[in-house]
Formats: C-alpha cells, sequence, structure tokens
C-alpha cells in the first residue's frame, strides 16, 4: 500500500520531536562506548545543535512527516571543512540518520537520503559522509549497499592515568608536549 509521506526541511517547532528521535536512536547504540556514560545535560545540548543545524545557512535537518502529524524519521545535514591539506575543502556531513521502528522498511531512508543529496548540490558540495557505529553490521551493511565508500575507522582507548608508571599527566620533562593527540 502506498502511503502519504512528505520529505521537508525541519522548522524550530519540529525541536521537540527531533530531540526525542536521538535519544531513541543513541538508545538503539547504548552499547556503543561513545554513548556510554553521557552527561546529564547531553539531550539539551545536543536539541541546542539541532537548533543551529535547523536554523543555520549551510544546515538543515530534514524529516519525515507521517499523516497523523508527528515525524516519522529525520536526518541532520551540515556543512563540514575538510582539513586544508585534501581534497575535498569542504563535505557534507550526514548525521543521525533515523526512522521510527513501526515507519521502517518503507523507504524512508531513502527518500531523506535524495533529500540530503539535493541539499548536498545546492551546497556545491561534491561528497557527503557518514558515521556509522563501527559495532553495528546491519547498518555498515546498507551504508556500502547505498553507495557510502569507507575509508577508516576511528578506534579510541582511554587513558590510565596510572600508566606508563612513573609519568606524570603532562609529560613535560619527557619530552612529549606539544605533540598532537590524533592528527590526521
Ligand atoms: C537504518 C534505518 C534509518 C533505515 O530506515 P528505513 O526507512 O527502514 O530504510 P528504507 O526503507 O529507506 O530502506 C533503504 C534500503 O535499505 C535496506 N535496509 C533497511 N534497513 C536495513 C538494515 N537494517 N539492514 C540492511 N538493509 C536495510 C532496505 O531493504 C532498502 O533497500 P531497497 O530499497 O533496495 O529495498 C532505520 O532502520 C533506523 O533508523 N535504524 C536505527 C538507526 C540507525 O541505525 N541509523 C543508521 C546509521 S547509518
Amino acid at each position: 500500500m502506498k502511503r502519504d509521506c512528505t520529505v521537508r526541511k525541519a522548522t524550530p517547532d519540529d525541536l521537540d520531536e527531533i530531540t526525542a528521535m536521538w535519544a531513541h536512536y543513541i538508545r538503539g547504540n547504548r552499547n556503543n562506548p561513545v554513548y556510554r556514560k553521557i552527561p546529564p545535560d547531553s539531550i539539551e545540548k545536543r536539541r541546542e545543535l539541532f537548533e543551529r543545524h535547523v536554523r543555520g545557512p549551510d544546515s538543515t535537518v530534514f524529516v519525515v512527516d507521517r499523516p497523523d502529524g508527528g515525524l516519522d524519521g529525520m536526518i541532520s545535514c551540515f556543512v563540514e571543512k575538510n582539513v586544508p591539506y585534501f581534497n575535498p575543502p569542504s563535505f557534507g556531513r550526514l548525521q543521525t540518520p533515523y526512522v521510527r521502528p513501526e515507519a521502517r522498511g518503507r523507504g524512508h531512508l531513502r527518500r531523506l537520503l535524495d533529500a540530503a543529496y539535493r541539499w548536498a548540490r545546492e551546497m556545491e558540495l561534491t561528497e557527503v559522509r557518514l558515521f556509522t557505529s563501527a559495532l553495528e553490521p546491519q547498518p555498515n551493511q546498507l551504508a556500502e549497499e547505498l553507495g557510502f565508500e569507507a575509508f577508516g575507522i576511528i578506534r579510541r582507548k582511554p587513558i590510565s592515568w596510572d600508566y606508563p608508571p612513573g609519568d606524570s599527566p603532562g609529560g613535560l620533562e619527557d619530552g612529549l608536549s606539544g605533540r598532537t593527540p590524533g592528527a590526521d
């Protein structure tokens, strides 16, 4: 059965529901260490970022309307600068693609991505990038199928303050100061 669905740019009136979908998104990813022990005000802070993306000139959030007036899904899009020594100079960053469980499998993600690609063209971008959790094989497979080529994995390692033994936290006396961690 063909259902009504409209993809449109979110407005400030959508912020509560967008933020609620984000809460579901991170709950679904709760096994990912990045989403563990998040600060108590993270929902408030994330809402502020969504608001900047909704209002900003080089960002947007696309949402899928549902017939009862709520939202079925979203994707956040914003321009991000690349490091100065690689191309392209900037790319479209696609964040938190999310479709409510009861609305999945009806092509909403494809519609949201189509809107994101059109937005990227309007912004004169030649590339979009999408974060996928390394712990979730299905979204990664899906991203591959949708044409997103993986080019790196970000790995994390919590730093233990008593290792290596004998070093001071600043490491000044062993000549390590001034090193940039994780530089590209
Ligand atoms: C991933 C997600 C956004 C897909 O939304 P959706 O609206 O159901 O996706 P669509 O109906 O547009 O399906 C797009 C295509 O992906 C396929 N697909 C959808 N979910 C899939 C999954 N979990 N694994 C593999 N393929 C999947 C569909 O079969 C479809 O392919 P087709 O058009 O060739 O039939 C949704 O499942 C979701 O919100 N998941 C939780 C959050 C998440 O993982 N986000 C993705 C981070 S990259």
